[in-house]
């Protein structure tokens, strides 16, 4: 009765890895439990999954290498893999709440999240192809577009693109505050996405900034964002709590690979018990602010409930 937070299993987006084929379930090496999936596949994982109580999925395609380039022009093919399979889920599973991605990197050949152009990310050049990709993913049925590219002004640019070819309805979950983290390395691995010269630390967040945070929220608010997100979570909870005592937007916080990772190492050498510490990490999160929350553990922990 006195208990403050309640972690329900439809809190809970999970995020779901692509990969072109049929009949695949791929493990991935440093996220046991979790698989690249075709199509055939994640729409039956999906299927499961809501079945569980989990409505949402956040969907990451897996593109072959001799598919990127330097524009990421796969990102923009209707006909692609990533289109098609939105397509594929909303079509059987219209109740499948979809979360999908924009961002460069999946299909980058420099594995960066922006355009590079010698040697340097160009920010307002992203922002036309990242509006472009937003539209394919409307148009074959997504729900929920999710920028994790974190170029400046993103947000603005995609709603009036969405908006002026009548996607008034299909709404936007920034990732706001993203910090460029060490804990997406299995990630990255698993998408094969890691960046080919550099790193992201000329759009993603400091570590040591808090108040940029709210910089950052402030104009994605302005720009039409309709849910912020905190990414990753457990390193910053302070942000999280910050967000959600400053707007009355939906906050999200995403539990990334590496936070993952780390319980499932430590639960597969025995030095920790996982499931409890996955409930009780997940707990902290909404706790500390988030309503939503994006992880790896969704399935597990919402069979551990069932059970
Ligand atoms: C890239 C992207 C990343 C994640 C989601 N989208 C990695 C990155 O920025 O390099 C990380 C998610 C995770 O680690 O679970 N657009």
């Amino acid at each position: 009765m006195v208990a403050e937070t309640d972690l329900k299993v439809d809190d809970l987006i999970f995020p779901l890895f692509l990969k072109e084929g049929k009949g695949i379930r791929e493990k991935i090496e440093f996220m046991p439990g979790v698989f690249r999936l075709s199509e055939d596949q994640l729409v039956k994982e999906v299927e499961q999954c809501l079945e569980l109580g989990i409505n949402t999925f956040a969907v990451f395609p897996c593109i072959a290498d001799n598919l990127k380039d330097a524009t990421a022009s796969e990102g923009i093919n209707p006909e692609g893999l990533y289109p098609r399979t939105i397509e594929a889920v909303k079509s059987r599973l219209p109740e499948a709440v979809l979360l999908t991605d924009v961002a460069m990197d999946p299909y980058s050949s420099d594995g960066h999240d922006g355009l590079v152009v010698n040697g340097e990310i160009r920010n307002d050049e992203t922002l036309e192809i990242l509006a472009k990709m937003a539209l394919v993913q409307a148009q074959a049925g997504t729900d929920i577009i999710g920028p994790s590219d974190m170029m400046d002004g993103r947000v603005g640019v995609i709603r009036e693109h969405l908006d002026d070819h009548g996607f008034q309805h299909v709404s936007i979950m920034s990732y706001t505050a993203k910090y460029a983290s060490v804990f997406y390395g299995p990630f990255r691995d698993a998408l094969d996405s890691e960046p080919k010269h550099g790193d992201k630390k000329t759009y993603q967040m400091d570590p040591r900034n808090r108040r940029e945070a709210v910089v950052e929220a402030s104009l994605d608010v302005e720009e039409g964002a309709d849910f912020l997100m905190v990414k990753p979570a457990l390193a910053y909870l302070d942000v999280i709590n910050q967000l959600s005592t400053n707007f009355m937007l939906p906050i999200a916080a995403y539990n990334v690979s590496g936070e993952y990772a780390m319980i499932k190492a430590a639960d597969q050498k025995g030095w920790l018990d996982g499931p409890s510490a996955m409930v009780e990490t997940l707990t902290a999160i909404k706790r500390a602010g988030a309503d939503i929350i994006l992880t790896y553990f969704a399935r597990e922990y919402a069979e551990l409930i069932r059970s």
